[in-house]
């Protein structure tokens, strides 16, 4: 081999590649360039270890190219490069289904692939029509999402989302609504759910009113709102959520791209929470995110309705080339084991105490306004600058990547969400971190 794969190249010239969701010009006067990464940590080109607070972006359960997973990839590259799941498949896209399907809550008998968080959600929110369609109830819909809501970029993703700047430029679809977020300035320094703020559920009865349950598909909620800066839902919100739905015919989806695969300590924040919606949408944690892939998880029902119900030939019109690709079905898979062997789901219900102790050590810190908590995820948000909302933030960001860590800011927001192999001696290394930025940054 003439060059040395491991040996990071240098680019010349950053300007071919539009970054996404990054201030372009600022990034390329000022790059952060990633070489390698192994566990707990990323190298920098510049042969930096950066210890990983978040996951690469929430994704990296396991911690990085773990072995079994490389290896995984790496044989399946070499046997089955690629196979259409149109009217042809492959085996081990069979079992690594039925293998997702038993960490699913009871009931959710079938997944459905494509390559990303946002695809599973347009996936999800287009079997839901397919479905009230399917039982005669053509008329419903209507799609209601949550403010402050995150669920990917594509239109029904931004259309039910509820971030303002994701939504600004574009046109979105037709008859969608919202419900009210969960954010209670009155409650801040809560260790996990809030106590007070179930009732905000009850926005739903006023769509209800506006628009006729009759009108109404399905609403989508992330369990806990990972993108919005950490929005842990209060107690009792998502249960009065599931029972408003119950009563009116509207199907309940869980967006668990981020809660998904251990980060709330258990395999889905549907089994934390022990609320069951009827889809539930995956990616990252699904492969370790080691290769591309989200899925939707369904009911019986929905699929019986869907699928078993429909007339001879093709059910649903909708697929991607790369649905339940060889390589992120290896990989998966590989995953899976990975995360039973090691017991990680388990292991973030036994470290949740340790790693609240340890962020709300930062309750009173210099700008600190608030810091939330649950399973291995902390929101610490920050007073913004006068005048500069988000520039405190990114420079809290900057002076962390300079330090040796990595996080992840939204706004003036610091979301953590580190592997969940991060030993307790990382966790107090992380936050210790954090604390000198914040005692630095003015
Ligand atoms: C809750 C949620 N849904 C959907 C997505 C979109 O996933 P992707 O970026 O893989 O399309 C994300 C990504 O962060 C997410 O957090």
């Amino acid at each position: 081999m003439a060059l040395d794969d491991a040996a990071p190249v240098l680019p010349n010239d950053l300007s071919a590649f539009w970054m996404p969701f990054t201030d372009n010009r600022g990034f390329k006067a000022g790059p952060r360039l990633l070489a390698s990464a192994k566990d707990m940590h990323y190298t920098t080109v510049d042969g930096r270890k950066l210890l990983d607070g978040t996951a690469g972006l929430w994704c990296v359960n396991a911690g990085h190219c773990r072995e079994p997973i490389v290896e995984a990839i790496r044989r399946e590259a070499g046997v089955l490069d690629y196979a259409p799941s149109f009217q042809l498949s492959h085996p081990r896209a069979f079992d690594f289904a039925q293998r997702l399907t038993a960490i699913l809550p009871a009931g959710f008998d079938h997944v459905f692939f494509g390559n990303s968080g946002s695809e599973a959600v347009d996936s999800a929110l287009k079997i839901a029509l397919a479905y009230q369609r399917a039982i005669g109830q053509g008329a419903r819909t209507r799609l209601i999402g949550r403010e402050k809501g995150y669920h990917g970029v594509g239109f029904g993703g931004i259309s039910v989302g509820g971030l303002p700047n994701n939504r600004r430029a574009f046109a979105l679809l037709p008859g969608v609504d919202h419900i009210r977020h969960t954010l209670d300035p009155e409650q801040t320094f809560v260790r996990g759910q809030p106590e007070r703020g179930a009732e905000l559920a009850e926005d739903l009865e006023r769509l209800v009113a506006l628009h006729g349950a009759d009108t109404i598909a399905a609403v989508i909620v992330e369990p806990l709102a990972g993108s919005a800066g950490v929005l842990v839902p209060p107690k009792g919100y998502l249960e009065r959520l599931r029972a408003i739905c119950d009563a009116h015919g509207i199907l309940l989806i869980f967006d668990e791209v981020i809660t998904g695969f251990g980060r709330l300590g258990a395999a889905t924040a549907a089994e934390r929470f022990g609320v069951t919606p009827d889809l539930i949408t995956l990616a990252k944690g699904l492969t370790n995110a080691s290769v591309p892939m989200g899925a939707v998880g369904v009911t019986a029902e929905i699929y019986r309705a869907v699928v078993d119900q429909a007339p001879a030939g093709i059910e649903l019109f909708h697929g991607y080339t790369y649905s339940a690709h060889p390589l992120a079905v290896a990989a998966g898979a590989a995953a899976l084991s990975l995360y039973a062997e090691e017991g990680l789901f388990q292991r973030v219900a036994a470290l949740e105490a340790r790693w609240a102790d340890a962020v709300h050590s930062l309750d009173g810190a210099r700008h600190v306004k608030d810091v939330r908590n649950l399973g291995l995820v902390a929101g610490i948000e920050l007073e913004p600058r006068g005048g500069a909302p988000g520039k405190r933030g990114a420079e809290v960001f900057q002076r962390l990547f300079e330090a040796g860590a990595l996080i992840r800011v939204t706004g003036d927001t610091i979301a953590l969400s580190p592997p969940l192999i991060i030993t307790e001696a990382q966790i107090d290394e992380l936050v210790g971190r954090i604390g000198e930025a914040l005692a630095r940054v003015a």
